[in-house]
């Protein structure tokens, strides 16, 4: 059996900073998460950004958080829209996680609806959240945004898992 020692000389401990940014982001990376894609309208048209900074924030009343990066370019038009709406991706959907991210084709051959608030929504994800922004409070190279949940569509599925930088599934 392997002593608790031997563990912690498996670790490499350090102060994050300037010099060490990959090794802050490889650590960070190792929280597995669930990959979701945050839409909003703006003036010119729907947007859609792809995020794992999604975390459940209070039942009643009902708020979720997520983090844009203030140098996205889709910084700006997410931190101006007072609506949004968060899906989350099942196992089957890691198409619509890269049109959503750098390079990706955006809503290019994608389903898109109308929300009341006319929020585009993508149909027939896990779990979508649609919001009206609650708050934002500055974050560092983020912004946190907090949103009161408005309406909720949910269905049965295998989540899309993000990990180490890389996607896969969850298995038990
Ligand atoms: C799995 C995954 C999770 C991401 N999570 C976030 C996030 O929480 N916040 C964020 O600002 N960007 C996140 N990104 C990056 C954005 O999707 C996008 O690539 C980035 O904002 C660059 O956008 P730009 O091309 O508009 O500058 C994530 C990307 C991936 C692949």
């Amino acid at each position: 059996m392997m002593a608790a020692n031997d563990i912690h000389a498996l670790e490499a401990v350090f102060v994050p900073g300037a010099d060490n940014h990959r090794a802050f982001r490889n650590a960070l990376g190792s929280f597995t998460t669930g990959v979701t894609v945050v839409t909003a309208m703006t003036s010119d048209g729907p947007i859609g950004m792809t995020v794992n900074s999604f975390a459940s924030v209070s039942l009643d009343p009902p708020l979720v958080l997520w983090s844009p990066a203030k140098s996205s370019s889709r910084y700006g038009a997410f931190t101006g829209a007072r609506h949004f709406a968060i899906h989350v991706l099942g196992a089957d959907q890691d198409h619509l996680s890269a049109a959503f991210t750098r390079g990706g084709n955006g809503f290019d051959g994608i389903e898109v609806r109308f929300n009341d608030e006319g929020v585009p929504v993508l149909p027939g994800t896990l779990a979508r959240f649609e919001c009206a922004e609650q708050a934002q409070h500055d974050a560092g190279d983020h912004t946190i945004i907090i949103g009161k949940v408005l309406r909720v569509a949910h269905r049965q599925g295998e989540p899309l898992c993000f990990s180490g930088g890389r996607f896969g599934r969850f298995a038990v």
